[in-house]
């Protein structure tokens, strides 16, 4: 059946602009890790994304290696572009990265600007692009200089096959200097994706300085913690979740009495609040105006329907900062 957007998808969602650029995100973004493999459900996956673009979720995070195996994501988001999005190509913000391992030889992983440009090259094929939005270095690269993978990135908004430049993983520091290399090459760095919810909250201690510093984006990813930031594990690990999957990357061990323990009272304070866990795991991460987006993820509709949700919740005070501060020391 031909789809036919929500059309007051621009009136459900708040958009931020991103750092000091020309660009609004949408408060949510959604990330094709997992559940967009080949081995997920392509049903399940479709409406995920027309639902998640209904909601006005304009953006769309890939990298080259999110299957499994690595490179399906990306070929599985093409084919929903190519049969329902297709029209929609200027409403969508489409990211993509190269930085961990991809292809066999010294050529597929990493930082340098032979991989990262052919790397690029080939996530456009699989998803049927002309270009994608942002590129993204995945991560550092002690080995390559940061000025070679600067001047691949670019390289790759002078060749228009992205429209702007991104850095993922990289610390306080990394981050300055990548900053400093892009902006004299002309070529501002637009965000940053670090990893950030409750349970890691290393960018605190500098990152979201640097960032608010220099005019930059910070689209947290795995704000759930992969879903341990939420009810999914309360009653043990049900079947289908991430944890229960054998490819999944969270695994059973970071289940431990005590993260049971701290998830617990999370929750509790959350029912308190008449909200999910979830819920008010995003809303702790959007509170602070450094940040542009949270990337979520999402096996299911009714997961992003809810999470959808925090954009109506209300904000945390500062005794339940307090609160939830006690529980994760
Ligand atoms: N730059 C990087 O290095 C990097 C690394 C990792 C991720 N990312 C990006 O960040 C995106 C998000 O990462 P993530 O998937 O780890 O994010 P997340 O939002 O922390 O975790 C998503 C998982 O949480 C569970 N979940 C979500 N909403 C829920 C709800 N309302 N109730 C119960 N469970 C819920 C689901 O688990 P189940 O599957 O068990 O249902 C879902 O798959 C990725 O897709 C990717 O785009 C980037």
């Amino acid at each position: 059946m031909t789809y036919k957007p929500n059309s007051d998808r621009y009136t459900l969602m708040n958009y931020n602009r991103c750092g000091n650029s020309g660009l609004l995100l949408p408060a949510i973004s959604l990330g094709l890790w997992h559940n967009f493999g080949d081995a997920d459900n392509p049903e399940n996956f479709r409406k995920i994304i027309l639902r998640a673009f209904d909601l006005g979720i304009t953006h769309f995070d890939l990298a080259n290696n999110y299957g499994p195996p690595p490179g399906s994501a990306e070929i599985n988001f093409g084919k929903v572009l190519n049969s329902d999005l297709k029209p929609f190509r200027d409403e969508l913000i489409i990211s993509t990265k190269a930085g961990y391992g991809m292809w066999p030889g010294p050529y597929g992983d990493h930082g340098s600007r032979k991989y990262l440009l052919a790397s690029l090259d080939q996530s456009l094929k699989r998803m049927g692009l002309e270009y994608v939005d942002i590129f993204y270095s995945h991560r550092p690269d002690p080995e390559t200089p940061v000025e070679e993978t600067m001047m691949a990135l670019n390289t790759a908004i002078h060749q228009g096959k992205a429209l702007y430049a991104g850095i993922s993983n990289y610390d306080a520091e990394q981050t300055s200097r990548a900053v400093k290399i892009l902006k004299e090459l002309g070529t501002p760095c637009l965000i940053h994706q670090p990893k950030y919810n409750m349970f890691e909250r290393w960018v605190e201690e500098g990152l979201l300085d640097t960032l608010g510093k220099n005019g930059i984006g910070c689209i947290p990813f795995s704000p759930l913690a992969q879903g341990l930031l939420t009810n999914r594990y309360l009653g043990g690990i049900p079947p289908g979740s991430r944890i229960s999957k054998p490819h999944g990357f969270l695994r059973k061990d970071k289940l431990t009495p005590e993260t049971i323990r701290k998830i617990s009272a999370l929750n509790e304070i959350a029912l308190g609040r008449g909200q999910t866990l979830a819920r008010m795991a995003l809303l702790w991460i959007l509170k602070d105006p450094r940040i542009t987006s949270v990337l979520i993820g999402a096996s299911s509709v009714s997961q992003l329907e809810e999470n959808f949700k925090v954009l109506k919740d209300e904000s945390l005070d500062e005794d339940e900062l307090v609160k939830i501060n006690r529980i994760l020391d």
